[in-house]
């Protein structure tokens, strides 16, 4: 098969290391790629968001079949313009997709098909959420996201009416999340530990992938800002994999939002990943997306027992014959070595070594923010690489990473030292 993968991250550069696993790989096209080379990969300059130059591409290359990694495409429709033109690919169409590019939508759908989440109320004018968080109905902390995608960045915890009032103004009036401030949802502040549960979808059916956990905060002990993710685990130390737990979560999450999309006539196709708060009262929503997380993929991959493209080209068919996935009891860690000063502004263009030597010391280097320019590998973005390793607890996994990152060099290094330390897991 000829395949094409769409995007440029850490996640994209798993998916592609696990395809290449399955023996019927004959070429794999990555647009816009990164850094990363082998004898069957070759980068197309095309930016994922550029959804009529990837068609035109696959039509005139004669891809088989197309695998999306980030939520953007996915929201631009990329699924529906291929298979409107005949082309197989992975991922839900525009309209299901709307459960990760729009909050409002989302929360009113889990009402509708009672999935568990936090009680909430949206706004479009300033006036009347201000008056709402006047009224007796809402205490604080109290959480405000704008409304459509903001890379992660668009939801504010406000300790108090102040803070809130300041937060819908930087949502609704300053516009600080662009076009995603249209609308702000206001939500119940829930506590808890937080998971996530990922699962493959064929419209109908889920089955459940491995757990995983990451690490969203910049700075060791969870102190620091959001980031996209400095580093994961799987499985997630706080739910047991294959738990009668994760079942109810299986049947009371992803599996209502399936059947409520069926309803709705939009079925869900791709990867659905529930982001999930353990209350006291049981799990409950906070997001959904609608793609493979990152770094949870890179983590979650080198576990799967099972051939990925099978399962990904079963999806798109509608028709996925797998009850469940074998999974290795391994455990796999990830580090993110990421560029100084990300998530704020960094600087490319450092040159890196050391892969080689931290691939041969039994770790697998998935590249991120990675380029190739004149024959020297440099650095591309804020997360750089995932430094992967698989173990039989998360103590070996790590002195492998670590050990691995060692040999890692370039300018501005910067990662947490933290990922799987101290890790109790329940069972
Ligand atoms: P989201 O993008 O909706 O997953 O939110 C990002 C992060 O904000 C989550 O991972 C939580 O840490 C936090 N968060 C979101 N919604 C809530 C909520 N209702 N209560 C407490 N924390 C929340
Ligand atoms: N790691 C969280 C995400 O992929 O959105």
């Amino acid at each position: 098969m000829k395949l094409l993968v769409i995007g440029s991250g850490g996640r994209e550069s798993a998916l592609i290391w696990k395809i290449l696993q399955s023996n019927n790989v004959e070429k794999i096209f990555f647009a816009p790629g990164n850094g990363f080379q082998n004898e069957k990969t070759q980068n197309v300059q095309i930016k994922a968001e550029e959804t009529e130059s990837l068609l035109k591409f696959a039509r005139d290359e004669k891809i088989d079949f197309s695998v999306v990694g980030s939520e953007i495409p996915l929201s631009l429709g990329i699924v529906d313009l291929f298979e409107k033109n005949g082309l197989k690919i992975y991922g839900p169409k525009k309209e299901p997709a709307k459960l990760e590019s729009s909050k409002s939508f989302t929360k009113r759908f889990c009402l509708k098909y009672s999935i568990p989440q936090a009680r909430f109320a949206t706004f479009e004018e300033y006036e009347k959420a201000i008056d709402y968080l006047k009224s007796k109905e809402v205490s604080f902390p109290i959480v405000l996201k704008a409304d459509g995608l903001a890379a992660g960045k668009g939801v504010l915890i406000s300790r108090d009416f102040k803070e809130a009032q300041e937060g819908v103004k930087r949502i609704l009036l300053q516009k600080e999340f662009g076009y995603s401030g249209e609308k702000v949802v206001i939500e119940e502040f829930l506590e808890g530990e937080e998971c996530s549960i990922m699962a493959v979808c064929d419209g109908e059916k889920s089955v459940l992938l491995p757990t995983a956990r990451d690490y969203k905060r910049s700075l060791d002990n969870d102190k620091g800002e959001n980031t996209g993710g400095m580093g994961g685990l799987s499985p997630s130390p706080i739910v047991k994999e294959g738990s009668d737990f994760v079942s109810s979560i299986k049947d009371k999450i992803v599996d209502r939002a399936l059947s409520g999309m069926q309803e709705e006539g939009h079925p869900f196709k791709g990867t659905l990943y529930a982001g999930l708060m353990l209350t006291e009262n049981g799990p409950k929503l906070l997001e959904f997306n609608v793609r493979f997380g990152d770094p949870e993929t890179q983590v979650i991959l080198p576990r799967l027992e099972e051939n990925l493209l099978e399962i990904l080209v079963q999806v798109s068919e509608g028709n996925l014959k797998f009850k469940n996935f074998k999974t290795s009891l391994n455990r796999c860690l990830t580090v993110v070595a990421t560029s100084k000063g990300y998530p704020a502004s960094y600087e490319k263009g450092m040159e890196i070594s050391g892969i080689k030597e931290a691939e041969e010391s039994k770790a697998i280097v998935f590249h991120a923010g990675t380029t190739l320019k004149e024959g020297k590998l440099i650095t591309n973005g804020g997360r750089v690489l995932n430094v992967t390793a698989v173990g039989e607890d998360f103590n070996k996994c790590r002195e492998k990473a670590y050990r691995a990152l060692s040999f890692i060099k370039f300018n501005g290094i910067t990662y947490r030292n933290d990922i799987g330390l101290k890790i109790v897991e329940r069972v």
